[in-house]
């Protein structure tokens, strides 16, 4: 049974306003997708690599992958779009119960114990498994006036991160269906839920933060100090 990987690399990070998409930016040395590669392989390093990248990508050094098996997808317009098109790169290749996991190349502080805690996870599971952390802060619900309308109860609520791993033909027939009839899909996690699926929440780190802006880089390289290399 083949590990398949797929990380979303394509996107161009317009949020962070630096000279380069943020997975390109240093971080401890290394670009940061650099990093997310290295973590992810020390604890799949068997698993066979689908890497979507932007067709205009200027920054990619085929240095950075670790994994002896992979291939370069080309990124589509928004990250599903991406995921959808490395998910069709394992047509023919992946049986429909191989494991696919997604997880988003600005990610690189996941920890190594939780990667290894979502893949113990999936030995038990049928549909599939995200990390997840439990919300801390109050959710307000805005009206449109940007008033608060009313307090969310933040029992029960988690922050989807990634890795997401579904069975391969199970997140093929989510994400086509999604594309059908028009469901946002701002996660793998959320296309199988459209199908009436629950995924496991695997709980996880909130340090697996999303570089999204330019304060995140300073905390990644905080965090990534602070975990043991
Ligand atoms: O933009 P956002 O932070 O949500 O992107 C999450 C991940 O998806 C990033 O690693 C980004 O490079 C990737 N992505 C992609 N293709 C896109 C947009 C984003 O692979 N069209």
């Amino acid at each position: 049974m083949t590990l398949w990987l797929i990380v979303p690399a394509a996107g161009r990070g317009s949020r962070m306003q630096a000279d380069r998409p943020k997975q390109y930016l240093p971080l401890h040395g290394r670009s940061v997708l650099a990093r997310t590669l290295a973590r992810l392989h020390q604890v799949f390093p068997e698993a066979a690599l689908r890497l979507c990248l932007d067709p205009d990508d200027a920054y990619f050094d085929p240095d950075d992958v670790p994994f002896s098996e992979w291939q370069r997808v080309e990124g589509g317009s928004e990250r599903v779009d991406s995921v959808r098109r490395a998910l069709s790169t394992l047509a023919g290749k992946a049986a429909d119960d191989d494991w696919v996991l997604v997880h988003d190349a600005a990610r690189p502080c996941v920890r190594r114990e939780d990667l290894a805690a979502l893949s113990q996870a999936l030995e038990h599971e049928a549909i599939g498994a995200l990390l997840a952390a439990p919300v801390a802060d109050t959710m307000k619900r805005a009206d449109a006036r940007g008033r608060v309308s009313h307090t969310e109860p933040r029992d029960g609520l988690w922050h989807a991160l990634t890795p997401q791993a579904f069975r391969y033909d199970l997140l093929r027939q989510a994400l086509d269906a999604a594309l059908a009839t028009g469901t946002a899909v701002t996660d793998e996690a959320s296309a199988i839920e459209a199908m009436g699926l629950s995924p496991l929440l695997v709980p996880g780190g909130r340090d697996n933060l999303k570089i999204t802006r330019p304060e995140d880089l300073i905390l990644a390289a905080r965090i990534l100090s602070l975990q043991s290399e």
